[in-house]
């Protein structure tokens, strides 16, 4: 059973500036609410339980917008609105779920999940990278239908544009499972497109092995100098932990840059 998710915060949102300079970028809002919920509603509804925010000092205010209690009883009690009483309430319902662990260097998103070791739990847990949304299918909850089927680590794919490679993991297929699913042989971070493997990319969702901790401990820096998942993951595939990689069926929707961030607005507009 997968109980438990992480969900790595403490990236610095570059890419979303001057938005960032203030505001942390899962607290912007998209389409109205704040890319975080939509990240802690698919968690729920896949089943999830626990979620492990990594954050860092200067990401507090993510912390703070599930504790604000004073200012929330305080209005509601001079108001009496409704409408605010529900959201209060939806916040209390996140927090009861919500642990906070800290990354104070921008180490990478390998050094963020070596962060919540001593939390996890089971032999498998979900991470969910907030900048990618994925609308009409919850992504989570059929790679999980995926692990307890296969009892193995699952990553979310899609398969990108030849040319954009370099902005993406990417696997190479060892065999098909079925139409979705696939056995990965080998994966690299942000390759060339030149000596891309292939153009099966990695997105924002994976269930990964409580043993991917005794690789992250001792990750070499890669790729621009970060820890990356993706080398740890591959260490595992080489020493024949099974992966596979789950094409999903919703809908891909980049928040992490300023035109995929608009368009997101967007598309949750229409839904
Ligand atoms: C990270 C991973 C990359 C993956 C991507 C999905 O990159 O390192 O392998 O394909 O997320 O969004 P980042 O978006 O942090 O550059």
């Amino acid at each position: 059973m997968i109980k438990q998710a992480i969900i790595p915060l403490a990236g610095q949102g570059t890419r979303l500036l001057p938005l960032t300079s203030v505001l942390p970028k899962e607290l912007l809002p998209i389409n109205g609410k704040p890319g975080i919920e939509y990240i802690l509603d698919e968690c729920i509804d896949a089943g999830i339980n626990e979620v492990i925010f990594i954050i860092s000092k200067k990401k507090e205010m993510i912390k703070k917008y599930f504790y604000s209690d004073e200012l929330y009883k305080k209005i509601i009690k001079k108001k009496k609105d409704k409408r605010i009483l529900a959201e209060y309430k939806k916040i209390l319902k996140y927090r009861k779920m919500i642990k906070f662990v800290y990354q104070n260097r921008p180490n990478g998103t390998g050094d963020a999940v070596l962060k919540t070791k001593k939390f996890i739990k089971d032999d498998y847990f979900l991470m969910l990278l907030p900048d990618d949304l994925i609308i009409n299918k919850n992504c989570s909850k059929d790679m999980i239908l995926v692990h307890n089927k296969f009892k193995t680590a699952v990553m979310a794919s899609m398969k990108v544009n030849k040319k954009n490679v370099d902005r993406w993991g990417i696997y190479s297929v060892k065999s098909k499972i079925n139409k979705n699913n696939f056995y990965i042989k080998d994966v690299v971070e942000k390759p060339n497109k030149n000596n891309s493997p292939s153009n099966n990319a990695i997105i924002g969702r994976y269930i990964l092995p409580k043993k991917i901790f005794t690789k992250l401990i001792n990750q070499k820096k890669g790729k621009g100098g970060e820890i990356h998942i993706t080398d740890s993951i591959r260490r595992l595939i080489l020493e024949g932990k099974e992966f596979i990689g789950h094409e999903f069926k919703g809908k891909y929707l980049d928040c992490g840059t300023m035109s995929g961030y608009l368009k997101s607005s967007n598309e949750m507009s229409k839904l």
